[in-house]
Order: structure tokens, then C-alpha cells, then sequence
């Protein structure tokens, strides 16, 4: 196929015809769009691996989505697609390959990374965890003095962190009640302090998640629960053993930490930090949902990732979630996208998704250095439904600014009692409406509202949402999930042509942090070299602390 991803993101054919169409939705609001076509609500549409997307209250046109869909076509999204899935080193500005989707590849399928067929050792691990997995949940596995172990937490931060509370919480119907879990990840002691306070080391796990096991937050959090253990329980360095297992990358610095690396779960560098839940990663799930579950879960992934390689661009939900929100982004100059799950397990699925959408896509220059030529990854930000009606909502409905929103609900609840799914369910269909068609001020006449008070209760409408519809929150669904915003990002970064699996821009904090560090601890007063405002924090700091 003729390739113009050599052109900049906005030069390409599409873009520009893109531009041009954009302005037919100055005149055209949803309303009309809807009126004009009493089928709408059906035929924008997608479903695949049992989600229903609907997608019909975007501002789009069936030409739209043509547009889009030769957009994607134009940036080569299918050979990228190609590229990843054939374990490419497509994260170019660190020469790896990107293979979170072999994590959740079947046995007996190949993909090779210098070589070397890497499905076998993906399942050696995980045969591992669940043997380990198992021992937990039974008691087999004893803790220093005899007793089992009853609580489990997990050390780690950024991908080593999110994914795992994400799903403990996502996945807690599924979870071992009897068992306590808990996440450490903030180099705030408070965080350490208040997840063991009430716990008895004798009957507490730790697992240390990091990738590469240098994370000042991980290591520093990983030493206080060292001491806690072993002040705990009499400080016989033998406990550790019992007491701490690793996941990481890096088996020199679990050694050199004192964690046999007999106790240690590996995984590879081309599983980036944000795509690292289904991995060794996800040890804490594992436990607590058990490994048959856990394969439940992969499964869903999978389901997901062969849609995704597989479905023409047009029924390929990631793929359209992924132009959606280029179109927002860089068309309407929308600045956030809200997730919004109607479901109290996915409360911690927003923030999960902030590290897996902004770390990805946040970049300004493209694949080749060069300074893009358009904005990239939007903010995604959101809070579970219906409390954000409460708080947040007002902005989207009223604001000046666009805020499309992704609406996620299930049919079933998973805690039936009385009215509760449907009032819930009602509340999804009712913001989706309300935000699409709005309320003129003829409705709010009508209704013998006050002349002056008319322009306040005025509703604009024409704001875009997905709804996203599922059987049940289960966890073969939560892979599915997952996975569709893993692609949509995927889908996204490639039309910009940026790099979504590098992070280069939380290093320069991580630096600066540790030059830092003596100047607060030093009992002299060093020697200060910086700028006068953090010279002076620096000073303040140290007076007062
Ligand atoms: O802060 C950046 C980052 O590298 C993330 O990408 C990563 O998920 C997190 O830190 C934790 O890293 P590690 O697992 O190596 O401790």
C-alpha cells in the first residue's frame, strides 16, 4: 500500500481532508446529526470479545470515519500493528521490542525477539507464580514462625503499582476474603506506616515489584519493611526468606537487596512499567483471585489483542476509541478525555489509566526526533459514577471547554440489592443524553422558568461520549478492558508517530532529586548551587524541619 507516514502527522492526505471536514460540525450539531438519521443510534456501533461500543454521539459523519480510518491507514497503522505483534524493536529510543501482548499469548504460539521464541519462558514464569500463588492461598507456604500467611502487600510504584491495586480492586468479588492485600508505593512513610500498622509480621508477605529494582521509592519503602519484618520478629535475617519475594527484571539487585532470587519472578525489558500488570507484575492478583482466574483474565487480554490485529480498522473498537480521541484532540482542541466507569470495583481504573495513557503518549518529538507538528496524548482523568455526577460533572455539562467522556457499564451487577442496577444503569443512559442533546432555552421556558435565570439552566448539548457496555465485570472482562485502552493508546501514538513505550520525561526529576537529598540530610550547612527559588526552599526547609 502507498505509505505516507513519511509525511508529518499533518500534511498527510487525510489530515488535511480531516480539516476541512471539521467544519461542517460548526453548523451540524449532534441533535441534528440524530435527526437526520433515525438509525444512527444503532449503525454507530461496534462489538467485539463481548464489548458494545456505542459510538454514535461523537461529532462524526460515516465520512468522518472514513476520514479517519484512511488517517490510520495513511500513518500505517496496520504494519505497526504488524511490527508489534511480530516483537519488532518498535520502542526505538530504548531498542526494545514491545511485547505486552506475549504475556497473554497461548502456549504453542511464537514470537520471537532476537532469535529466541519467548512464549515458552512467559508460561515457565507464570507456571511458577501459580505454584507459589497456590502455596499462599492453601497455607502450605509458612511464614519465619509456623504461622500462614494472611496478608500480602505489594512494594512498587508506577506500573509496579497501579496495574496491581487496579485489579485487586477491579477484581475483589473474585478475591481470597480471608486474606488481607495491601499497596505500598508512596516514599511518603505515611503510606508504609498506615499499610502495616495493624498487620502481624509473622502472618505479612512482601512482595517487592519493580522492573529494574533501582526505584528510590520501591527500594526505600522495601528497606522499612526489612526493618519492620525483622524487628518484628526478632530479627533473624533468615525470616526474609519467608517473608519476601521479588518481581523484577534486574536479578543482581534482588540479590544484592538479600532476596533469594530463588523467591524471585522475572520478566523481560520488553514488557514496559504501564504494561506490566499481566506479568510477573500481577504476583499480588494472582494470589489473590487464584491462578485459574488469573488465566481467566489473560484470556480476555488475549481476546482483545487478536480483535484488535485482526478486525478491519472500521469494526476495530481500540482502533476507533483511538481515532476518536485523535479527532478531539487535534481537531476540536479538547484537552482531557473523562473516563467515567459506572461501576464502584473500577474505581481505581482512572488512575491506572493516567500512568498507561500520559506516560505513553505525553511526547513532543515524533519517532525521528523531530518537534511534532500537533498536539499529542490527551489528559485522561475520570472517578467512578455516580459520585463524579456530584462533583465534576457541572464543568462537562455547562463548561466552555469539550471534555469527551468514555461511559463504561455492565449489565449485571456483581452485588445485586434492589433498584441499585438500574438506578445505576439510568444514570449512564441519562448523563449520555443529556450531554449529546442538552436542553435549549425554549424547553426551559416551557417549564415557567424566570426570564433571567433562562441562560443558566440552558444545557449547550452537542458533547461527545462513548458508552461502553459489558455482560459483567469479571476477569477475563477486565483483560479485555485493559487491553482496548492498551490499543486505543497504541492507535494513538501511531498516528502522531511519536514513541509510546519510552518515559525519558520523569528522569529528570528522579536526578535532580538525588543531588537533592544530601543538601536536606547533610548536618552542615552545604553549600547551595542552585536556582535562588530552590536555594531557598532548600534553606527554609532545613531551618525548619
Ligand atoms: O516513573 C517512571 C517509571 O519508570 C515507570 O515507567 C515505572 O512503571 C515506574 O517508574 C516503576 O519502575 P520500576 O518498576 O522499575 O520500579
Amino acid at each position: 500500500m502507498f505509505s505516507t507516514s513519511s509525511l508529518a502527522t499533518t500534511q498527510r492526505p487525510a489530515w488535511k481532508a480531516l480539516q476541512a471536514h471539521s467544519s461542517l460540525f460548526n453548523e451540524k450539531s449532534l441533535k441534528q446529526l440524530f435527526a437526520e438519521d433515525s438509525q444512527r443510534g444503532e449503525k454507530l456501533t461496534a462489538e467485539a470479545a463481548g464489548i458494545f461500543l456505542d459510538y454514535s454521539k461523537n461529532r462524526i459523519t460515516e465520512e468522518t470515519l472514513s476520514l479517519l480510518c484512511q488517517l490510520a491507514q495513511e500513518s500505517c497503522l496496520r504494519d505497526r500493528i504488524d511490527a508489534m505483534f511480530h516483537g519488532d524493536k518498535i520502542n526505538i529510543s530504548e531498542n526494545r521490542a514491545v511485547l505486552h501482548i506475549a504475556l497473554r499469548a497461548p502456549k504453542g504460539q511464537k514470537i520471537m525477539v532476537d532469535g529466541k521464541d519467548v512464549v515458552p519462558e512467559v508460561h515457565e514464569v507464570l507456571e511458577r507464580m501459580s505454584t507459589f500463588s497456590n502455596r499462599i492461598r492453601s497455607g502450605e507456604w509458612k511464614g519465619h514462625t509456623g504461622k500462614r500467611i494472611k496478608n500480602v502487600i505489594n512494594i512498587g510504584i508506577g506500573g509496579s503499582d497501579l496495574g496491581p491495586v487496579m485489579a485487586y480492586e477491579a477484581l475483589r468479588h473474585y478475591s481470597e476474603r480471608s486474606m488481607t492485600f495491601r499497596f505500598v508505593s508512596n516514599v511518603d512513610s505515611t503510606d508504609f506506616v498506615e499499610a502495616t500498622r495493624d498487620l502481624d509480621p509473622s502472618e505479612t508477605l512482601f512482595i517487592v515489584s519493580s522492573k529494574t529494582f533501582g526505584t528510590l521509592e520501591t527500594l526505600t519503602n522495601a528497606h522499612s519493611a526489612r526493618d519492620w519484618l525483622l524487628t518484628g520478629l526478632g530479627g533473624d535475617e533468615k525470616a526474609i526468606a519467608k517473608h519476601f519475594v521479588a518481581v523484577s527484571t534486574n536479578a543482581e539487585k534482588v540479590s544484592a537487596f538479600g532476596i533469594d532470587t530463588q523467591n524471585m519472578f522475572g520478566f523481560w525489558d520488553w514488557v514496559g512499567g504501564r504494561y506490566s500488570m499481566d506479568s510477573a507484575i500481577g504476583l499480588s492478583t494472582m494470589i489473590a483471585i487464584g491462578p485459574d482466574q488469573f488465566q481467566e483474565m489473560l484470556a480476555g487480554f488475549h481476546e482483545m489483542d487478536e480483535h484488535f490485529r485482526t478486525a478491519p480498522f472500521e469494526k476495530n473498537l481500540p482502533v476507533l476509541m483511538g481515532l476518536l480521541a485523535v479527532w478531539y484532540n487535534d481537531f476540536f482542541d479538547a484537552q482531557t478525555v473523562a473516563v467515567l466507569p459506572y461501576d464502584q470495583y473500577l474505581k481505581r481504573f482512572p488512575a491506572y489509566l493516567q500512568q498507561l495513557t500520559m506516560e505513553s503518549n505525553g511526547k513532543h518529538v515524533t519517532l525521528d526526533g523531530k518537534k511534532v507538528d500537533t498536539q499529542t496524548g490527551p489528559i485522561y482523568w475520570g472517578e467512578p459514577g455516580t459520585n463524579g455526577q456530584h462533583s465534576f460533572y457541572q464543568l462537562i455539562h455547562q463548561g466552555t471547554r469539550l471534555i469527551p467522556c468514555d461511559f463504561i457499564t455492565f449489565y449485571k451487577t456483581l452485588n445485586p440489592l434492589g433498584r441499585h442496577h438500574d438506578l445505576l444503569v439510568s444514570n449512564v443512559f441519562a448523563q449520555a443524553e443529556a450531554l449529546a442533546f442538552g436542553k435549549t432555552a425554549e424547553q426551559v421556558r416551557a417549564e415557567g422558568t424566570p426570564e433571567k435565570l433562562i441562560p443558566h439552566r440552558v444545557f449547550e448539548g452537542n458533547r461527545p461520549s462513548n458508552v461502553i457496555l459489558a455482560d459483567v465485570l469479571s476477569p477475563k472482562m477486565l483483560g479485555k478492558l485493559v487491553a482496548l485502552y492498551e490499543h486505543s493508546v497504541f492507535t494513538q501514538g501511531t498516528i502522531w508517530h511519536i514513541d509510546s513505550f519510552d518515559q525519558w520525561g520523569v528522569e529528570l526529576g528522579k536526578v535532580l532529586a538525588q543531588a537533592i537529598i544530601p543538601e536536606l540530610e547533610s548536618p552542615t550547612a552545604p553549600e547551595l548551587k542552585h536556582d535562588s527559588s530552590t536555594n531557598h526552599l532548600i534553606s527554609l526547609y532545613r531551618k525548619k524541619k
